[in-house]
Parts: structure tokens; sequence; C-alpha cells
């Protein structure tokens, strides 16, 4: 049996490791903000060449504290995409600021900037790019709206640790980026943990206040903040997996490369590699019109595939009033919900399973 991402093949693969770093940390007896979570964000800033990284409870949070730490909230608007996991807009609506939804990229899935530029109100205050599947989105023309129209860039890296836009990994680029280290996530803990990254002091400051009620060290306050700390024995098992991120990061490539050597059945389309980039593949996603069909067909042969996603976010019921949108202009988003297939993909996927599901692919009718 195969399914789209397994992180129990992630917790056996490192399991001697995580339960020394688990029992070492229990034995510590420090277990909020200790040791595993300062080394673990000192490691994460170094990973992603910035200057700091700030620990916190969720990739949810991350975007979350960012817009408040950037002042984003009731009135103000903020651009991104609604082919994205329901947590990109539900940060957003927390926030107070409203979600505008603009239309991707058809090659890359990836948010259009040419649709950013039309997008833009005197209530714009920031942009938000998902760097979706593992695939880093257009940042050059991403970055240089934002700056002709003075707007901050929240990358939501969630799905993209480690990749790449031309020598530069994510995170690295925008005002701020924001991490999820979700099970399945290509750095996933053991329950839920986030981060969020930038080079600006003042806001790394400002996030590490607000992760814990808006103390300072003196636990004073200046302004309110809430309850959402990186937990300590997650940031001991992030600290044993982080070491392994490249070298998982590359067998999710040279997966993807067999997958694409090796599907040919006219019925499949990929999606398309960006250039010049590393896309590190946290999942595996194909197109097809017959999707639902094939997902059928394929679990009965043992692939569990999954759907990224079956409904953009603006279409939820719980989220499409608080939306900005005009669905004539998201015509792809609004078609590719019914076309994406998501394949198994993860580092301990070995290249003869490849094979064997794309063979199996190559058979369906
Ligand atoms: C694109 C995207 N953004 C944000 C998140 C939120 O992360 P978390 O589940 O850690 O809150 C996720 C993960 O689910 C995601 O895939």
């Amino acid at each position: 049996m195969f399914f789209a991402s397994y992180p129990f093949a992630q917790f056996q693969a490192h399991k001697k490791e995580i339960n020394d770093s688990i029992s070492k940390t229990l034995k510590s007896g420090n277990y909020v903000l200790g040791d595993q979570v300062k080394d673990f964000e000192h490691s994460f800033s170094k990973f992603c060449n910035v200057k700091y990284s700030v620990g916190v409870n969720s990739g949810t949070d991350a975007i979350l504290l960012s817009l408040k730490a950037l002042n984003i909230g009731s009135g103000d608007e903020v651009i991104t995409v609604s082919h994205t996991a329901l947590a990109t807009l539900s940060a957003i609506i927390s926030s107070g600021a409203k979600p505008v939804i603009v239309d991707l990229e058809k090659d890359f899935l990836t948010i259009d900037p040419h649709k950013i530029s039309r997008a833009i109100t005197k209530k714009t205050r920031a942009i938000i790019p998902v760097h979706i599947y593992g695939q880093v989105c257009d940042m050059n023309k991403i970055m240089k709206i934002a700056r002709e129209n003075k707007l901050y860039v929240i990358e939501d890296c969630a799905q993209a640790v480690g990749a790449e836009y031309f020598g530069k990994k994510v995170g690295s680029i925008g005002h701020v980026g924001a991490f999820s280290f979700y099970p399945t996530k290509n750095l996933g803990a053991i329950g839920d943990g986030g981060m969020v990254t930038t080079n600006n002091k003042q806001i790394a400051n400002k996030i590490s206040r607000s992760r814990q009620f808006g103390w300072d060290k003196n636990r004073s306050t200046l302004e309110h903040g809430q309850s959402s700390r990186l937990d300590e024995l997650q940031a001991s098992i992030l600290n044993v997996k982080l070491k392994y991120l490249e070298l998982e990061n590359k067998k999710r490539i040279n997966l993807a490369k067999l997958y694409r050597s090796s599907i040919n059945n006219p019925e499949f389309q990929f999606i398309k590699s960006r250039e010049g980039c590393k896309h590190v593949y946290h999942l595996f996603v194909l197109k097809t019109k017959k999707r639902d069909l094939y997902l059928n067909k394929l679990k009965k042969e043992g692939i569990y595939c999954g759907i990224h996603y079956a409904l953009p976010a603006h279409k939820h019921n719980g989220y499409q009033k608080f939306c900005k949108f005009k669905n004539s202009n998201l015509s792809i988003t609004n078609s590719i919900c019914n076309q994406v297939i998501t394949l198994p993909m993860y580092p301990e996927l070995k290249s003869r399973e490849v094979k064997k599901i794309s063979q199996i692919i190559n058979s369906l009718l």
C-alpha cells in the first residue's frame, strides 16, 4: 500500500535519534522554550540564511503572528491565492484583514504576479505568495510589485522548506517567511509546530513577545499577545530531522525526476518546475481530466493518492463571506481543483516503487 505522504516512515527512519533526543529533553526538566527551541531557531536561521527565526505553535500561527507584527488587521487587504491549504486564509481572516484572491500561473500553479498588480487597492497592505507543493513563486516579480506599492511580503513556506529561488532559500526573500512543521511536511514534527523567519530585528522581537502574551524578558508587556510557543519536545525532534533535510529533499527531487521520466500516459500532465529554482516536492501532483475515475482505480491497486485541493479555499462555506474575489477572474483556480491528483511522495519511497506506481498509471485507460 502507498499513501500520498507517510510520516510514520520518517519517524522510523530516525527512530533512535528521535527517541534519544526526546529522552534528553525529558531529563532536562526544561519543557517550555528551553535549549531545544533555542538551538533549533539558531540552526533554522542558518539553514534559511536569515538573521532571525522565532518558533511558534503552527504554520497558521506563523502567518497570523507575522500579520499582527506588521500591524495588519481590520480594514486591510491581503492579496493571496485560494489554491492552498485553508490555513493561509484562516490566518488572514483571524488577523481581521480581508483575503483578496487572485489567480494562478497556469504552468506552475503559483500566484500570478500580473494578477497581483491588478488587485492592489488603497487598502492593500501585504501579499502572501504560497510556495505550493514545494515550488517557489516568481519572487523577483512579486518583490518588485511589493517595493513599488510599499507592500509587505509574507512568504507561505509551509510546503517548501529548503526550496530555492535562484539560489535564495524560501523564507529569506520576503519580509517574513512562515513555516509549518506539521507531520507530513518535508521537515515534520510529531505534532504541531511552526516558525517565522525574517532579517528584521523589530519583527523578530515583536513575534518573540507576541507568542507569549506580549511578555518581554522581564515579563512586562507593551502590547497584547497570545500563547503560541514552539513545543520543546517537538523542537528536540526537529533538531534531529533538520540535519537530514537537504538529503531528504534531494531524494524527493530524484523520485520526482523518476516519475517524470516513467509516466507516459497521455491522460496525465505534469506541472512545470520553474527554471533555475529548486522545487522540493512536498507533494508530487499531476493533472488529469479523469481524476475521480483514476483516483478510484489507483485505490484498488493499493495506491492511495491525495487531492490538494478539492475546493478552492474561497469557496469553503466558512470562508467565502470573508474573501474578496471575482470568480470570472479565477478560471485556473476554479478548474484545477477538479484535475489535481497527488501521487505518493516521501523520501523513504523506493525507486522501484515509483517505477511500479508509474507502470500502473501508464496502464490506466
Ligand atoms: C500552504 C500551507 N500554509 C499554511 C499551513 C499551515 O500550517 P499548520 O498546519 O502548521 O498550521 C499549511 C499546512 O497545513 C500549508 O500547507
